[in-house]
């Protein structure tokens, strides 16, 4: 089949387009036959090696988080999926490889596609709106009448979790440039900051939760936005020694993951807010409610472009600008 290989790790080095054998079917997994894949910056990440010490996928190896697509095959095992079955997911991590014409999913990570989207459009969702649900519903246990800031609202994870926030009946505040003011606000949010004008810090205050997607500076100036007792939830970093533990990282790693995020934890502390990194998960039932969402008319997806297959490569070059209006797709079939 044909698949996106990393034949080493390297700094915005090129993926290969390639052959690569068929993947090979667990009792529990469902084949798929991928119609679309999402990109997300994570690919990039795992591409130039910064996750090698934490995911350590051995090249070759296929890169892909993101896939909508057909069941053409299940394994023994499986009960929820059959044959023909339309259905997306984000693999769990160790088994991604989404940029290729098949891919075997353990059927615990998928759940069928939203029938009023597209493949395309249904490839965009699962890693963003996984993100969006696992910080908001499950970390910052997020109430109807709180204030959460959704930083990047213009981006693939700020899109999502804007409509999912307004949904749970939270007021939303999100950052964005001038040129994405507008985007926002269609999406639902109340405050919408525009970074080329004002310092969100400055305007924003007493808030329940802060999602962070931007850098450390971004995430300390977020401190002063929460009421004490606030969640500052950070998906770009630094880990924190709760993550080092759920990933089972060796005592070296976990004292390394101490030390990177003990500045931020200090601080947090002095501001009598709690700071906890997220690194989302795969998960078929948390997505069988994003798609009860979607088909209810509630989220939409928010797409910027789909590239062919083959321009794979340029479609992660583009998503690397940083300046993505959401997400951005291949259609591989
Ligand atoms: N830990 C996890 O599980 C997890 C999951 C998903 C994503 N992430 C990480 O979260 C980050 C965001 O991911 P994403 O997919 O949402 O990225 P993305 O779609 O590439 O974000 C692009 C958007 O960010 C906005 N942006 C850039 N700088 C900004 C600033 N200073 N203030 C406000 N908005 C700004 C841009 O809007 P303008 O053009 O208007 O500036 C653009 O629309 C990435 O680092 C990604 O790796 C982590």
């Amino acid at each position: 089949m044909k698949a996106f290989i990393v034949d080493q790790y390297k700094k915005k080095g090129a993926l290969r387009l390639g052959d690569m054998p068929e993947p090979v079917l667990q009792d529990d997994d469902v084949l798929v036959q991928a119609h679309a894949a999402g990109l997300n910056l994570l690919d990039s990440k795992i591409r130039d090696g910064e996750f090698k010490l934490i995911l350590p996928y051995r090249p070759p190896f296929i890169l892909g988080h993101d896939v909508a697509g057909t069941v053409v095959r299940v394994g023994s095992k499986v009960g929820k999926f059959k044959p023909g079955d339309e259905i997306y997911a984000r693999p769990r991590d160790g088994r991604v490889g989404t940029f290729a014409e098949l891919i075997a999913l353990n059927e615990a990570d998928v759940a069928l596609k939203p029938k009023n989207l597209s493949m395309e459009e249904a490839a965009s969702i699962p890693l963003v709106g996984l993100t969006a649900w696992q910080v908001l519903v499950e970390r910052a246990n997020l109430q109807k009448g709180q204030k959460v800031l959704i930083h990047a609202g213009s981006g693939g994870v700020g899109t999502f979790a804007i409509q999912l926030a307004k949904h749970i009946g939270a007021t939303v505040a999100t950052t964005t440039s001038t040129a994405n003011v507008e985007l926002a606000r269609n999406l639902g949010a109340d405050v919408v900051v525009d970074y080329k004008k004002e310092n969100f810090e400055k305007v924003l205050s007493g808030y329940d939760a802060v999602l962070n997607s931007l850098d450390g500076d971004t995430l300390r100036k977020s401190l002063s936005v929460l009421k004490p007792g606030g969640k500052l939830i950070s998906i770009s970093g630094p880990p924190d020694p709760d993550f080092a533990r759920t990933q089972g990282l060796n005592w070296f790693l976990r004292q390394v993951l101490r030390l990177l995020s003990s500045g931020i934890r200090r601080k947090a502390k002095r501001h009598r807010v709690n700071y906890s990194f997220l690194f989302m998960r795969a998960n078929g039932e948390q997505l069988n409610q994003i798609t009860s969402l979607i088909e209810a008319g509630i989220i939409r997806p928010v797409m910027d472009r789909v590239f062919p297959f083959e321009a794979t490569n340029e479609a992660l070059t583009y998503i690397e600008t940083g300046r993505s209006k959401g997400k951005v797709v291949v259609k591989v079939r």
